[in-house]
This record gives structure tokens, sequence and C-alpha cells, in this order.
């Protein structure tokens, strides 16, 4: 454990240099990387289902407005049924290819997303396992668990809501905005404008609720810490009489976290009205100067229609959009910790080339060992003992002297810093 970046030291922190930001996030996009080169196909595949259904749906209002434009003046002036039976097959077909590809898309997409968290769930498992005791000393099961259940939890639930939510919502968006400019290309204009306060207001909403997620989730910690350290330590509670204080710092921190939530509700109560503002205020002036083309003759009441239903739509999946930015922050938290978990090696490896030793006579050897926790103090200085196989011997020492720790060398739990261990003569480390 060289540096801050490997995972028992430097997830606590939140004051990082650059090179360390940039060394997590990077550790972040190898994990990320490893994860979902074996779905590449898949991914592929998801992608496209998701552009035919998306473009599919896109051409609703344009068909809508073809139909009222052409097909509808020929059954009220020649009652020819022909255009309008074709423009409405059309419109169903495209509907419900639409939705067909899209219960194909959200099953590759769940099939996805679930190896993937299957395949970090494991990894986790069995890399934590993997780990020395010296990783297991420092890193508490507290923070282990965290990793397996809320920090995977979090993925998941970016991986499953969020990033379909982003992925369909921004590519329908865009999919919408270049309808409308193939079609109508002024209101595609007020729609690019309204696209200035719409982007203002994501940005506003995106780096409040940062601040206002980051302080829920560090106050939310407090409080169950509060909770979990009283009622752990409730004896020695009880028995100093510190129900009063406890009180006091669980109100305290109880208040706080109303505090925050009510400003996260506060922040929402601000920007969905914002959102509506915008996209009413657009729709009016579509609405506005489509009507008044119409009225010189300029536009088709078809053509308006479409433009009122792409700029309803084109606002829609705003509001996922910026959910997802909520979920995105707290999985790239929990995958930032979980990669720095995955990277910690292991103090005492396996050998390369290990020696069989099927059947051992028990004859232990400590050369020249010379040992100490994490290079800190040596317990250990320049220590020799031959134990020959079958002897009985007792360590007599004060508290602390490192009778523990001998027995933790003779099973491996450590590596010496300096000589070796050796069992019938073949040192540990080749066993
Ligand atoms: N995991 C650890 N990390 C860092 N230091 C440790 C660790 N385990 C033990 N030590 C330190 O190593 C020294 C030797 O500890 P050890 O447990 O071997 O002593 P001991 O002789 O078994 O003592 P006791 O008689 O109390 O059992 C002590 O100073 C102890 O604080
Ligand atoms: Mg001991």
């Amino acid at each position: 454990m060289s540096t801050a970046l490997t995972g028992t030291q430097g997830e606590d922190r939140s004051n990082y240099t650059r090179e360390e930001s940039k060394a997590i996030r990077q550790r972040s996009l190898r994990l990320l990387g490893s994860l979902v080169s074996p779905l590449k196909a898949q991914i592929v595949l998801a992608a496209i289902v998701l552009v035919v259904s998306t473009a599919l749906q896109v051409a609703g209002p344009i068909l809508i407005s073809i139909g009222l434009d052409k097909a509808l003046p020929q059954v009220l002036d020649h009652a020819d049924w022909m255009p309008a039976f074709t423009i409405g097959f059309i419109y169903l077909f495209a509907g419900a290819t639409a939705a067909a590809l899209i219960g194909w898309y959200v099953v590759v997409a769940a099939r996805i997303t679930q190896a993937v968290l299957i395949d970090l769930r494991k990894r986790i498992f069995l890399h934590t396992q993997r780990l020395s005791l010296e990783f297991h000393e420092t890193y508490t099961s507290g923070r282990i668990i965290s990793r397996q259940t809320s920090d995977l939890d979090s993925i998941r639930e970016l991986l499953d809501g969020g990033l379909n939510n982003l992925v369909s919502g921004v590519l329908f968006g865009a999919f919408t905005f270049i309808a409308l400019i193939v079609w109508d290309w002024q209101s595609g204009v007020i729609l690019a404008v309204a696209g200035i306060p719409l982007y203002l207001l994501m940005r506003w909403f995106y780096s409040r609720s940062q601040v206002v997620f980051r302080e829920s989730r560090v106050i939310s910690a407090k409080v169950i810490v509060q909770f979990v350290e009283t009622m752990t330590g409730i004896r020695a509670v009880k028995a100093f009489r510190k129900e009063p204080r406890n009180d006091v710092t669980f109100q305290k921190v109880a208040g706080d976290y109303r505090d925050v939530n009510r400003r996260s509700m506060l922040l929402f109560g601000t920007f969905e009205p914002g959102l509506m503002a915008v996209a009413a205020l657009t729709l009016g002036l579509v609405v506005l100067w489509g009507g008044i083309r119409v009225a010189d003759g300029a536009l088709t009441v078809g053509v308006l229609l479409s433009a009122v239903l792409y700029v309803r739509n084109f606002f829609a999946p705003m509001q996922e959009i910026a959910m997802f930015l909520n979920s995105y922050q707290s999985a790239t938290a929990a995958l930032e910790k979980v990669s720095g978990v995955l990277e910690e090696q292991p103090t005492v490896p396996d050998p390369e080339v290990p020696v069989d030793l099927w059947e051992s006579r028990g004859h232990v050897r400590f050369e020249e060992v010379t040992f100490g926790y994490s290079g800190e103090k040596t317990i250990l200085p320049n220590f020799s003992l031959d134990i020959a196989a079958g002897q009985t011997i007792a360590l007599v020492g004060t508290t602390g002297a490192g009778k523990s720790t001998l027995a933790k060398l003779i099973s491996r739990f450590y590596d010496p810093s300096l000589g070796r261990v050796t069992l019938d003569g073949v040192d540990l480390r080749s066993l």
C-alpha cells in the first residue's frame, strides 16, 4: 500500500490532488472497460434496436401531418379513402414495430446490466476473499460490506434506470429536434433558442443538486453511525449515564438530515416548474408564430400540429435526464471505491512455481527473520528458531513481545521482511 490510490486509504478522503483524482478516474474507467468489453456485441445490438425504435416513434407526428394535409382533403373532396388508409396503416405499423422493439430493447438492456452486476459482485467477493490478512486488518468489515451492498446498489440503479433513461431520452430529444428542423425549420429555430434557458436551468440544477446530494449522503451516514454506535455500545452508555448527551447529539443530526432533505425537495420544487415554464413558453411561441403563418397561408395546419407535438415531446424526457445526473454521481463514487478494492494486490502472493509438499513432517525453522507490521516498527529483529518435527515448545514474553506474531508468520498470514520461515526446509513463500 504505497500510495493513497489504493482502496484501503484513498476512498474516505475528499481532498485529492489533481493527479490522484485522475488516477482514480482512470482506475474506474479500467474497471468499467473490463466489465463492458465481453458484452460489446449485445451493446451494439441494444443500440441498433433503440435507434430504430426511436426513429419510428419520432416519425409519428410527421405521418399525422401528412394525413391531415394530404389524405384528409382527398377524403373530403373526392371521397377517396385510399391515402387515408395507407397513412393510417403506416402509422399503426410504425407504432406497433416501435413498441415491439422497445420491448426487445428492455430485455437486451436488462441482460446487459445483470451480466455486468453479477460479474462485479463475483469479482468483489472472490477478490476480497483472496486478499491478505493485512488488507482485512486495515479495511474494516463495515466498509467491505458497503462495497458489496450499497455501492453495488448505486451502480445497479444507474445501469437499470438512469443510463437507460439518459440514452433513450437524449436520443429521442435529438431525433425529435432533427425531425422538427426537417419538417418545419422555423419552429426548430424557436426550439433551438429555447435550448439556451433549458441548458442554463439544467446546469443550475446539476451544480446545486451535486452539493445537496453529497451533503445528504454525508449526513445520512452520520445518522446511521450515531444510531449504531449508541446501540452497540449500549452497556457503556448506560454505565456512564450518557443517554441525555446522546439524545442531544442524535436530535441534532436527525434535524440536519431533515433540513438537507427539505432543501433537496425545494431544489426539485424550483427545477420542475422552471422546466414547465420553459416548455410552455416555447410551445406558446411555436403556436403563435405557426398560427400567423397558417393565417398567411404559408403553413398547413398539419405541419403546425406536428411542430406542436414535436416541441411537447422534446421536453418530456428532460426531467428523467436531470434525475440521471443524481444516480450518475453516486454510481461514479461507488465505482471509484469498488475499483480501489479490486486493484488491491495480496501482500502475501501465491508462488509462480509452487513446491508440492503433500505430506510434511512439521519441521519449522525461522531463519534470521526480521518482521514488522506494515513497515512501521520492527517486532522481530533477526529472529532465528529451529523447531524440530513433533516438538512442543512454549513461548514466554511480555504482552506485545510478538508471540502471536510468530504464529501468524508460521500460518503465512504475513511474509517476513528479511530472512525466511521454512517447513521441512521449504520456504513458506514457495509452498
Ligand atoms: N495487525 C497488526 N498491525 C500492526 N501492529 C500489530 C498488529 N498485530 C500486532 N501488532 C503489534 O505487534 C506487536 C506484537 O504483537 P503480538 O500480538 O505478537 O504480541 P503477543 O506477544 O502475542 O502479545 P500478547 O501476550 O498480548 O498476546 C505488538 O506491539 C502489537 O501492537
Ligand atoms: Mg498474543
